[in-house]
């Protein structure tokens, strides 16, 4: 069975959680693309080259995940050569046999727009800087200006802006419990299956 489900959305919004705990309920293969561009950001060098040569090692540093990686990370993928270098893996990814969850910032408009089931996750800048900031630690401020700054570039970019796809069920997790927003997701991916095998 091909089946992709498509989970955009801005950081710390809760993408990652519900990406996860839907691929394991529905035994789906996850994804998460923003690691491809944390991994080209650090990389330095050519971000292009970067980009067309990524390897699994690359993928697997300790230290992808840092507010320094998140920044790195958004400013190359404005480049639109960076972008068109990963989107090919990230096709195969979506439509490979045996169900797959990506999630990103237009993997419901650009990698999969043929995406079964295509989710928007969302919540407050504030209430997503407080959740990064908990993770991190540091200066609240700072970690919300950092937010701020990311979703600005990363909506106002040229090239497959941060959107919500027409198609998408918006999830605002702003007040929900993370379990909560799961189960929503859980709901949208079983009705689509139901659909699918009917
Ligand atoms: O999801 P994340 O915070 O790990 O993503 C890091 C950055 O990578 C994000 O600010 C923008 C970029 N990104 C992107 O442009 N497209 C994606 N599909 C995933 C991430």
């Amino acid at each position: 069975m091909i089946f992709t489900v498509a989970i955009d959305g801005p950081a710390a919004a809760g993408k990652g959680t519900i990406s996860q705990a839907v691929a394991e309920r529905f035994g789906f293969r996850h994804l998460d693309t923003g690691l491809l561009y944390r991994a080209v950001g650090v990389k330095g060098g050519d971000p292009a080259a970067a980009a067309r040569n990524l390897t699994a090692a690359d993928l697997d540093r300790g230290d992808l995940r840092t507010l320094e990686a998140g920044q790195a990370a958004s400013r190359v993928a404005a480049l639109p050569e960076v972008r068109e270098a990963l989107v090919s893996f990230q096709r195969r990814f979506a439509r490979s046999e045996g169900g797959a969850v990506l999630d990103g910032r237009d993997i419901g408009t650009v990698i999969c727009p043929e995406a079964e089931v295509k989710l928007y996750v969302t919540a407050s800048p504030e209430i997503r800087a407080h959740r990064r900031w908990l993770e991190v630690g540091g200066d609240e401020a700072r970690v919300l200006a950092e937010v701020k700054e990311r979703d600005a570039r990363d909506m106002g970019r040229a090239d497959a802006p941060l959107r919500a796809a027409v198609d998408a069920v918006t999830i605002d997790t702003s007040s929900m419990a993370i379990d909560e927003a799961v189960a929503v997701a859980c709901a949208v991916v079983v009705a689509r299956l139901g659909r699918a095998k009917a």
